[in-house]
Order: structure tokens, then C-alpha cells, then sequence
């Protein structure tokens, strides 16, 4: 397992939308995730299935963002709906990423948390695998390309006992 940055994770506010649609339309970005408008986040911010997220390094500067959806599921499939940050490489989405993952195992019933990623976006899936999470197959050509191709969707999860044994792995004795 990587070594962990130091990360402040917070709960967004309706405040922090411009800056999380700033991050949505970096340059480079819009290969891998979606868009929305800001009625569309306020909407979401506001709903209980899901939980928005800044992730700040130092604390006070935003350097990304993630976003929980299906948190109202009552079988237990709690999904990691986007994730991004501003300045992709210097292992922010790492700390991100395993932050929010905690956060869901461990304020939330979650047993399965998962993800769908576009085959081709190598850099994520890489993240995700190397931090446990297992791909369970495709959804083929489910997602349209501006030019109007078609790309296959992947879809990866961590399961509840997995997450435990490998946070148990990572605690000192
Ligand atoms: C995906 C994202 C959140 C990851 O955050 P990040 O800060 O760039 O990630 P990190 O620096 O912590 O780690 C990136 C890892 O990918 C690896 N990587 C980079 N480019 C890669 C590529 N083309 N293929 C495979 N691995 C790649 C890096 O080497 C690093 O792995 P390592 O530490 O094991 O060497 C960020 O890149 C991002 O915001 N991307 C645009 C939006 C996006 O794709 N979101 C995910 C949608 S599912």
C-alpha cells in the first residue's frame, strides 16, 4: 500500500460548488468524468443519498474532490461517483480516495462500495486496483464519446471484509 499524504477531508457546503465544477473542466479531465450544472450539484448536495466531499492539503486549500451516491441503498451498494482533483500526480487521489473510502466503511452500512471507471482512463483504474478494489467486469460500449464512438465502463468494488483486512494489514502492531 502507498504511504498515505496528509489530507483534510471535509464535507462540502454549497459553497464549495464553483470550485468543484472549476475542477470538473480542468483541461484533460473531461476524457474521464462527466460535467454537471450547478442546479444539478445543489440538488445532489442537498439529497441524503449523497455525500460530497473536499479533500484540502494544507487545510484550507481545496485540492479535490469526491462524490458518494446511492447512500440510501438498503442492500448495502454504497458507489464512489466521482472523483477528481486539480493537479493529477502528485498522489492526492491516493490520499482521496482511501480517505473517502474510509469514511464510507466507516460512517456508513456499506458492504460493497463501488465504482465505474472508463476502460481506457489506465491512470484510475491502476489507483483503484492497487488499493483493493477488484474489477467485476464491463459494461460494453456503455459510454458514448463526443465523436461518437463508444466506450466500455468497468466496474470495480471493495467489499466490507476486504477493506477491514486490509486496513488491519496497514495498522501497526
Ligand atoms: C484519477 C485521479 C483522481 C487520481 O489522482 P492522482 O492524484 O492523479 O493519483 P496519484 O498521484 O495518487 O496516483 C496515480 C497513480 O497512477 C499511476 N499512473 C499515472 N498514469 C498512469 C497510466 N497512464 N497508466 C497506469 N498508471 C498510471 C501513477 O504512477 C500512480 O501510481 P503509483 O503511485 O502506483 O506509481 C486524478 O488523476 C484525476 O483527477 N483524474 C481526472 C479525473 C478522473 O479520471 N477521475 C476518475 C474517474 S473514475
Amino acid at each position: 500500500m502507498a504511504p498515505r499524504l496528509t489530507l483534510n477531508l471535509r464535507r462540502a457546503t454549497a459553497e464549495d460548488l464553483p470550485f468543484v465544477m472549476a475542477v470538473e473542466a480542468t483541461p484533460g479531465h473531461d476524457a474521464f468524468i462527466n460535467r454537471q450544472p450547478e442546479a444539478e450539484h445543489a440538488a445532489q448536495l442537498a439529497s441524503s443519498a449523497f455525500a460530497y466531499f473536499i479533500a484540502e492539503a494544507p487545510p484550507g486549500t481545496p485540492v479535490g474532490f469526491a462524490i458518494l451516491s446511492d447512500l440510501t441503498d438498503t442492500r448495502g451498494n454504497h458507489c464512489l461517483k466521482r472523483i477528481a482533483v486539480a493537479e493529477p500526480g502528485r498522489g492526492l487521489g491516493t490520499a482521496l480516495f482511501n480517505a473517502v473510502t474510509d469514511w464510507a466503511f466507516a460512517n456508513t452500512p456499506v458492504h460493497r462500495f463501488w465504482l465505474h471507471t472508463l476502460a481506457g482512463n489506465a491512470r484510475a483504474r491502476h489507483l483503484y486496483g492497487r488499493e483493493g478494489f477488484t474489477e467485476e467486469g464491463r459494461l460494453r460500449q456503455a459510454r458514448p464519446r463526443p465523436d461518437g464512438s463508444r466506450e466500455d465502463l468497468v466496474i470495480m468494488s471493495i467489499l466490507r471484509p476486504e477493506w477491514q483486512a486490509r486496513r488491519a494489514a496497514a495498522t501497526p502492531a
